[in-house]
């Protein structure tokens, strides 16, 4: 990183720091709603090489093919940082809004971003950039931002740099992970609980099953579904949808259109889902939880209705392969299945799983596993 850092920018950079993609294990859509969320850090990790100039420069390079993109310097400003593009506007976003945000003048830097996380694939790549940048110009700025500020700062870069009315799921999924735990995040109390996943004691494994139809949720349908969302809250007159009860989600069918009553059901279940999850996870018993993660899938497919036909056929192949449960984690409309499985099955199951997807008509996906990882940091 240093050696390409210098072939960039012709100098030794200050430090490098990262931050990992993320899996939700359960508990979509949630986080806007006030529910609960279950994430892991994965190992992969978006890395950025930052030196502080001593002008009001900002200079950003990337050796990320993943996008194809050549390998050149992208020139910017301290003041024109909100009107970048393409994949530096999570970078340039991220310095603009601390600025903005917390009045600090900050100085212009060099940046060069190396990645690993997938882009598009629903394992929040943004929010790896957003938050590795953002623990960068922390230390070299000197604003001594606390973990929570930078989640909100992260959302910011998302809802309003780049467009997508996204919640707070992802930043801090990637900013409190830790080594082999997942968060169970309860997001009206704003409360993050570090759950011991017991993965490798237990012999199981996460496969991210890569369906490559891509989404963007600054385009595509995640905007209808928060506002299906509002709308089923203001019709039940709550403020968010942790009010409702998953006992009375039914009384409410026949008072609000069936699509919007589609959506409360989903997001109702899903966080009673997390809590159960949490539940078995903390009591050692991660091997019980396979039909909760595809009863979430149901429910996403059905109620929901943010899943696709690839990913639908990815998730009935792994269970049928002899998953312990699979389900879309993400944002959905595209990206990635989950799937836990037996560490010793693993290979198998990817196999028949690929091979099942393509004989049901679909591309043939990309099947990768992932462990829960530490969150965004310096790296040594
Ligand atoms: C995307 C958003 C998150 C969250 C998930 C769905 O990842 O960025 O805020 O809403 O979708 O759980």
């Amino acid at each position: 990183m240093r050696d390409a850092f210098r072939a960039a920018f012709g100098s030794v950079p200050d430090g490098v720091w990262s931050a990992p993609g993320r899996v939700n294990l359960i508990g979509e859509h949630t986080d806007y709603n006030g529910g609960l969320a279950m994430p892991f850090g994965i190992d992969r990790r978006t890395r950025v090489a930052v030196r502080l100039r001593d002008d009001a420069r900002i200079r950003v390079a990337t050796d990320f093919v993943e996008e194809g993109i050549a390998f050149g310097v992208i020139e910017s400003t301290l003041d024109t940082a909100s009107e970048a593009s393409g994949w530096s506007r999570y970078l340039l976003g991220a310095a603009h809004v601390l600025r903005r945000e917390l009045g600090v003048e900050g100085s212009g830097f060099e940046a060069l971003v190396s990645s690993d996380v997938p882009v598009g694939v629903g394992v929040s790549s943004s929010a790896a950039l957003e938050s590795a940048t953002i623990v960068a110009l922390d230390e070299l700025w000197g604003t001594g931002l606390d973990r929570r500020e930078m989640v909100r700062l992260g959302q910011l870069v998302e809802n309003e740099v780049v467009g997508a009315p996204t919640g707070t799921l992802d930043q801090s999924a990637v900013l409190l992970a830790e080594r082999d735990h997942a968060v169970l995040l309860d997001f009206p109390a704003d409360t993050a609980e570090q759950v011991p996943l017991g993965f490798e004691a237990a012999q199981l494994e996460i496969l991210v099953i890569d369906s490559l139809v891509r989404h963007d949720h600054a385009t595509g349908g995640y905007g209808e579904r928060r506002r299906e969302c509002e709308r089923a809250a203001e019709i039940a007159g709550v403020s968010t949808l942790r009010e409702i009860n998953a006992a009375d989600v039914d009384a409410w069918a026949d008072r609000m259109p069936a699509h919007v009553h589609r959506r409360m059901r989903h997001v109702v279940t899903d966080t009673e889902r997390a809590r159960r999850v949490a539940e078995l996870v903390r009591q050692g018993r991660a091997r019980e939880i396979g039909p909760i993660l595809t009863d979430g899938h149901a429910s996403q497919r059905d109620d929901f209705e943010n899943s696709v036909p690839a990913i639908d056929a990815a998730v009935d192949a792994a269970v049928a392969a002899g998953a312990l449960g699979a389900r879309m984690t993400g944002g959905g409309f595209g990206g990635a299945a989950i799937a836990l499985v037996d560490v010793t099955e693993a290979s198998r199951i990817a196999r028949e799983t690929a091979d099942a997807v393509v004989a049901a008509g679909h591309v043939r996906p990309v099947i990768f596993s992932v462990h829960p990882s530490e969150g965004a940091r310096r790296d040594p």
